[in-house]
């Protein structure tokens, strides 16, 4: 037993070590498979041994696949912002501020990156991690350990001496552009909407439940900011050398400064060696280095004297107009969409650039062979920002939205107030049929498997599939004579639409695509209609009592009900066997036991589902409902206008408050 727990002890020393060598140093001194076989053991001998549990040791970076909701805690200082500055000016005219703050006194300015990430602040006591908070509004945030614990280059126990016993480190946590291209590849393929950039990829894995998906999506972390009462040094630049001794990520990158000439020099080599990095960097961070001067500088209400942000001007190219095509979709909306001569920006070649619509063309001014400018500020989607007019060919004509639709012909119209044309030709247009089919079958809406947009697009061309409920006509046979249709493929075609007629009628009414009726607004209307019956019936003022449903909803709603090719479909379906009523009884029925032994406490108003319904759902997956809270109480599913009372109880007891989203996520992801 002494010896398992020596061995324990050992193992957990090492492991701590060889990740620190792995993550933060980037130079392991022991092969994978040798770490797994450390890991494997060190697993084994923490199951024989629960009593000697320990949240912070290395088997917990793979995060449990239980979390709770998050907690809120007021921060201890409050996490302010950064003055932003363009250019080296401004950054000059900062220095001086400083020194005239200083009456003329000398000053060390520090250097460093700005992280392109989301913020977060780590708290240490005795060298071990204990929370682990988000910037939230500033003044207080969400405790986010569980998830943190799971990101391998923090420490969770320090390494060396001289720590406080009690600090705080601040950093940014970021998801390398590596990880960020894996994850966004894998919600390609699933069907599932990317993130636009790195930053939101970071912020919305640390925000999770499920801190095992949280591990595997690769987050890191680099410090940059150390807070308490007893630092080893008077200045920031050894302080933070001092955290890397610790264990922390420190940024290769942060740098003593001395001149305003070096601060330029600084400026311009990370202005291109930046894109050599692993991570995104919006910016530089220049700091006075002395903290006993930092204090004298002092903060404003919400951001310090003695530290500015320097902003990277976003990457720009420019080239060549080759043409304007324009893209109909599938609710008609048609897309100026511009074709460009192939361009390099921020490692990616970028051949088109939406330019949205009419007014967006007509402000920009562009004429046909212009040359423009391409942007990317940290976001994948190019965007077009000018054209370099002295560049403009002789004679160049503007160019002129469509008046017909470039798919079937038809005079576009423009709905009043509003910057789109559209094509009304919605039953003749093919990009606009084949695009119903293929949101129809997509994995938010049914989900028929077997279906993606080409199979689509083949089905409607062989006049299989003009509509969406011709496919619940589809024959096996029709299938198999296809091409790269094997006899097993038609076979996950047919399962797939056998299976789409059980998808809930909330999924339906997003599936029918309603103009403007996304997958919330389609949530709320079921509900609130209850069956497509009623939802036919539904005058205009009944949908806009509907949360969220403004009247130009409620109208469309209205309109697209009021067309009698539209009425025929639904009938079909619904004489198909898709659900065309929600479930009552399905709630109540038991689905899972992923809640069993858990008590919960409903508390407040829901906008998703109802109390009622909330209820029947703890049930249905094996949890308890109490009518109040008491120290049995697992969780409060808090809505808006929570009692006070009830608040304070549970914050007392320590009872995680969770609000309707995350514990719909607690479903889904557990
Ligand atoms: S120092 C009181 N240093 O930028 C100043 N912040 O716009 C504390 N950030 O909220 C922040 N890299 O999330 C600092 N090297 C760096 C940074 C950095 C990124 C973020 C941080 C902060 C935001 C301010």
């Amino acid at each position: 037993m002494d010896s398992d727990k020596q061995r324990i002890d050992y193992l957990r020393e090492t492991l701590h070590r060889h990740n620190h060598n792995y993550y933060v140093l980037n130079s392991p001194e022991i092969s994978d498979r040798e770490f797994d076989m450390l890991m494997k053991e060190l697993e084994e001998l923490e199951s024989r041994h629960p009593e000697l549990y320990d949240a912070n040791s290395p088997t917990r970076r793979v995060g449990s696949d239980i979390s709770k909701g998050f907690e809120q805690t007021k921060h201890i200082y409050p996490m302010l912002s950064l003055a932003n500055t363009y250019s080296i000016d401004d950054v000059d005219a900062w220095a001086n501020r400083v020194d005239d703050g200083l009456f003329g006194q000398r000053t060390t300015i520090v250097g460093e990156m700005k992280f392109d990430g989301t913020g977060i602040s780590l708290i240490y006591e005795h060298g071990e991690l204990v929370r682990a908070v988000t910037r939230g509004d500033g003044e207080q945030g969400d405790i986010v350990t569980d998830n943190v614990r799971t990101i391998r280059s923090i420490p969770l126990r320090l390494q060396g001496s001289g720590y406080p016993d009690f600090f705080e480190i601040r950093g940014e946590i970021v998801m390398p552009w590596k990880e960020f291209d894996r994850l966004n590849a894998e919600r390609a393929e699933a069907g599932e909407p990317l993130f636009a950039n790195p930053r939101n990829a970071a912020a919305g894995t640390l925000k999770l439940l499920n801190p095992a998906e949280v591990s595997r999506r690769g987050l890191d972390a680099y410090l940059y900011y150390l807070l308490g009462e007893n630092l080893p040094f008077e200045n920031h630049y050894d302080n933070m050398e001092a955290a890397r001794g610790w264990g922390f990520k420190v940024s290769e990158a942060m740098t003593r400064l001395d001149s305003i000439e070096e601060v330029d020099r600084y400026i311009n080599h990370w202005d291109k060696a930046r894109k050599e990095l692993p991570v995104a960097t919006d910016g530089l961070v220049f700091k006075v280095d002395s903290l006993r001067q930092q204090l004298n500088l002092g903060l404003t209400a919400k951001s310090p004297r003695w530290a500015v942000a320097y902003k990277f001007a976003a990457e720009r190219a420019l080239t060549r107009l080759r043409f304007v095509s324009f893209d109909v979709g599938r609710m008609g909306i048609i897309t100026p969409v511009a074709n460009l001569e192939p361009v390099l920006l921020s490692g990616t070649v970028v051949k088109r650039a939406s330019l949205h619509n009419e007014d967006i063309v007509r402000a920009l001014d562009i004429h046909q062979g212009d040359m423009l400018y391409v942007e990317k500020g940290g976001e994948i989607i190019p965007k077009i920002t000018g054209v370099e007019l002295p560049a403009r060919p002789e004679g160049a004509e503007p160019v002129r939205f469509v008046t017909h639709c470039p798919a079937c012909g038809t005079p576009l119209v423009r709905v009043e107030g509003e910057a789109a044309w559209i094509c009304p030709n919605k039953y003749g247009c093919l990009p606009q049929m084949v695009g119903r089919i293929e949101h129809f079958v997509g994995r938010r809406m049914m989900n028929i498997d077997g279906i993606g947009e080409e199979t689509a697009a083949l089905f409607f061309e062989k006049g299989l599939v003009r509509n969406i409920a011709d496919l619940y006509e589809l024959k096996p046979e029709q299938l198999t004579g296809l091409e790269g249709f094997a006899e097993k493929s038609a076979r996950r075609v047919v399962d797939g639409i056998q299976a789409s007629r059980s998808m809930p009628f909330e999924r339906v009414v997003f599936a029918l695509s309603i103009p403007y009726v996304g997958e919330t607004t389609a949530k709320k209307v079921a509900r609130a209609a209850g069956s497509i019956d009623r939802l036919m019936q539904m005058s205009v003022a009944e949908l806009e009592s509907v949360e969220d449903v403004g009247p130009r909803i409620a109208q469309t709603i209205v309109d697209f009900f009021a067309d009698p090719s539209n009425v025929e479909i639904v009938n079909r379906l619904k004489a198909a066997g898709v659900q065309m009523e929600m479930e009552q009884s399905a709630d109540s029925e038991a689905v899972s036991d992923i809640l069993a032994g858990k008590t919960f406490v409903i508390s407040g108003v829901f906008s998703l589902n109802s109390r009622d319904q909330y209820k029947a759902m703890i049930e249905s997956h094996g949890g308890k409902n109490a009518g109040s809270i008491s120290k049995k109480t697992d969780y409060v599913l808090a809505g808006e206008n929570m009692g006070p009372a009830k608040l304070e109880k549970a914050q007392k007891l320590g009872i995680p408050i969770i609000d309707e989203h995350q514990f719909l996520a607690l479903l889904s992801q557990i």
